[in-house]
């Protein structure tokens, strides 16, 4: 590897849960979920240039100032494992609205972890990435993989599926945060009120069904029509009592024609999806006072390659693309 500077330009996906189902709390203070997560076309946009030399320096400019940004921790275990000398600068520009169940610091981190080593020159095995990721945070490890994924334990074990397919999406960010720890107490609560303790779990019955039930949906191809009785957030039942404006921008979403219409991760940001585009632009209409976007879904397929497109010009031999360690 030459001593000459490298630059890449890289976009960090967005994500939504097309399904969250939350199955019990653990010894360790995680909870065990079962989610189907899935990329969005909403990203983030972060430039990297890695200057070899003596030490390791890593600066960040960003849009928005992030206090223990997942970046500089991402930057910080790439360098800590791989022992890479020399300066990093990134500059991070925000799209993805914060506290919105999104995934944005997630996936800045996962781009840093997946971008940085090709930069370097210092590759790291998959299941290494895979493990820095879920240090980093639950769920980081997905954006190493992208697409539609199912994903099980703490959200870090990860099974992809056949890609969802659906015409566009309105997302809604509203300016309320839903901190995910606040969200997961709130759910405890509710579950400490509706089953006696000890509160091992919450109310089984459809438990499983939900998400196991969408992902047969996907397998099958079927398109949004066939899923929304199988789309749903647990953290709706709990979230929206404290935030009844968010209930609202869901039935609103409903009321304009979306379906399946929900809430994304712990919230705060909902996402309908409509059958076609002069849908989506109508209902758009409805929500002029919210932060609203139009975004589409991600494959995993379109994904890995825009990946590959980012980096193409660093890469060499067999250092990409990565595969995910439980599938493919
Ligand atoms: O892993 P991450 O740092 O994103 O998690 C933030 C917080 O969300 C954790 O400290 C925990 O309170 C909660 N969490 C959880 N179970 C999960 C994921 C997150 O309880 N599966």
């Amino acid at each position: 590897m030459s001593n000459t500077t490298r630059r890449a330009l890289v976009r960090a996906f967005a994500k939504i849960n097309l399904c969250l189902e939350v199955l019990n709390r653990r010894a360790d203070g995680y909870h065990n979920i079962r989610t189907i997560f899935q990329s969005i076309s909403l990203a983030d946009t972060i430039e990297l240039e890695w200057n070899p030399g003596e030490g390791a320096r890593i600066a960040l400019e960003s849009t928005l100032d992030i206090p223990n940004n997942l970046v500089v921790r991402a930057a910080q275990a790439v360098l800590d494992e791989t022992g890479a000398k020399g300066a990093l600068d990134i500059r991070l520009t925000k799209k993805i609205p914060l506290g919105g169940g999104l995934g944005g610091g997630s996936t800045d981190a996962a781009a840093v972890l997946l971008a940085l080593p090709v930069l370097t020159g210092q590759p790291v095995p998959t299941h290494q990435l895979y493990d820095m990721a879920a240090t980093l945070g639950s769920d980081v490890p997905y954006f190493l993989c992208g697409g539609t994924v199912l994903g099980i334990g703490r959200g870090t074990e990860l099974y992809p599926l056949p890609d969802a397919r659906s015409g566009p999406l309105a997302l809604i960010c509203p300016t309320v945060h839903v901190s995910t720890p606040h969200a997961y107490e709130l759910l405890n609560r509710r579950a400490q009120s509706e089953v006696p303790e000890p509160c091992a779990s919450y109310p089984p019955s459809r438990k499983i069904n939900n998400s196991q039930s969408l992902a047969l949906a996907l397998g099958a191809e079927l398109p949004p029509d066939g899923w929304p009785g199988f789309c749903w957030n647990d953290f709706e039942s709990a979230v929206f009592p404290e935030y009844p404006q968010l209930e609202a921008i869901r039935d609103r979403l409903s009321e304009s024609g979306a379906s399946p219409a929900l809430m994304t991760g712990s919230g705060a940001a909902l996402f309908g999806i409509f059958r076609h585009r002069d849908d989506l632009a109508g209902a758009l209409q409805n929500f002029r006072k919210e932060r609203a976007f139009a975004v589409r879904l991600i494959g995993r397929k379109q994904y890995r390659s825009m990946w590959r497109r980012q980096l193409t010009e660093h890469v060499n031999g067999d250092t990409w693309p990565l595969q995910s360690r439980y599938a493919e």
